[in-house]
């Protein structure tokens, strides 16, 4: 077997070569990382579990017409995707105050916000991926007024979505980061959403007693990081409850899988 071309290694995941150009293969590592790398764990099963709730998100965003990079799921640890160019900016969106927001405004964990609200983190591991205002995106050139509204849009889009699909199984989407990119097709160039979304890039808190079932258990040194996800996967149908082997992966039951 030849070795495919590896493209980029992020902290969670692997961008190869995909089969044909303009297509590339996301492979979900193990591996847990906090405040930047400073912490890190491997967490046996972790990427096969995100592997599949992002799957599930974004097969979904893609039916309501949310445009992302996603095309189908390969295996176990890796989907195929449509290579875009990464906008260098984290769009977060917050309903409730938690992280960052309590942090540098005073705010208690769990206060409902007046209204959603869209953050940018310019993408800079080596900065801390410092906030950053509209008007550093225009005017270094990370991304036009044009796209910054595109953006907006798609990430409370992206926000209705999750807020609805999290309720209907009991869990309150606190807040959550994505990240977008610029696809190149005919001669045009639309905004789409990249990366994954999955518990490691969302607040998600059980309805009834809080309990928090995202990578905060991981930041916070609480434990159940595996636990956490696979309740997420299960609540979404997307694992059996008895079926999951702890740390060996879950069990598939249910796949969108077109093919
Ligand atoms: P924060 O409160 O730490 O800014 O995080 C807000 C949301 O964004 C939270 O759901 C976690 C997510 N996030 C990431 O996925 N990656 C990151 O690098 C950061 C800073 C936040
Ligand atoms: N993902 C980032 C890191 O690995 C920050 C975080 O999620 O807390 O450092």
């Amino acid at each position: 077997m030849t070795r495919r071309r590896r493209i980029y290694e992020g902290k969670a995941k692997i961008l190869y070569e995909g089969p044909e150009p303009g297509t590339l293969v996301q492979f979900f590592k193990d591996d847990a990382t906090a405040f930047n790398a400073k912490k890190h764990d491997i967490i046996d099963g972790k990427g096969v579990l995100n592997n599949r709730i992002s799957e599930y998100i974004f097969t979904s965003l893609n039916r309501i017409g949310i445009p992302t990079h996603f095309i189908k799921r390969l295996n176990m640890r890796e989907q195929l995707i449509k290579e875009v160019e990464i906008i260098p900016i984290e769009v977060v969106v917050r309903n409730i105050a938690a992280g960052q927001l309590s942090e540098r405004l005073g705010i208690p964990e769990g206060e409902v916000l007046p209204r959603s609200i869209i953050e940018f983190y310019y993408k800079k591991d080596e900065l801390n991926d410092p906030l950053v205002s509209e008007e550093h995106i225009t005017a270094f050139g990370w991304a036009t007024p044009q796209e910054i509204d595109d953006m907006m849009a798609l990430a409370i889009r992206v926000n209705d979505f999750l807020s609805g699909l999290f309720l209907g199984v009991g869990i309150q989407l606190v807040d959550f980061k994505i990240e977008l990119g610029r696809l190149y097709e005919n001669d045009i160039m639309r905004i789409i959403v990249a990366d994954e979304i999955s518990p490691d890039c969302c607040r998600l808190w059980d309805v009834k007693t809080n309990k928090k079932l995202d990578k905060d258990r991981f930041r916070q040194d609480m434990g159940g990081l595996l636990d956490a996800y696979n309740e997420v996967a299960t609540r979404l149908g997307l694992i059996n409850e008895n079926e999951a082997p702890r740390g060996k992966g879950p069990v598939l039951v249910k796949s969108d899988k077109e093919d």
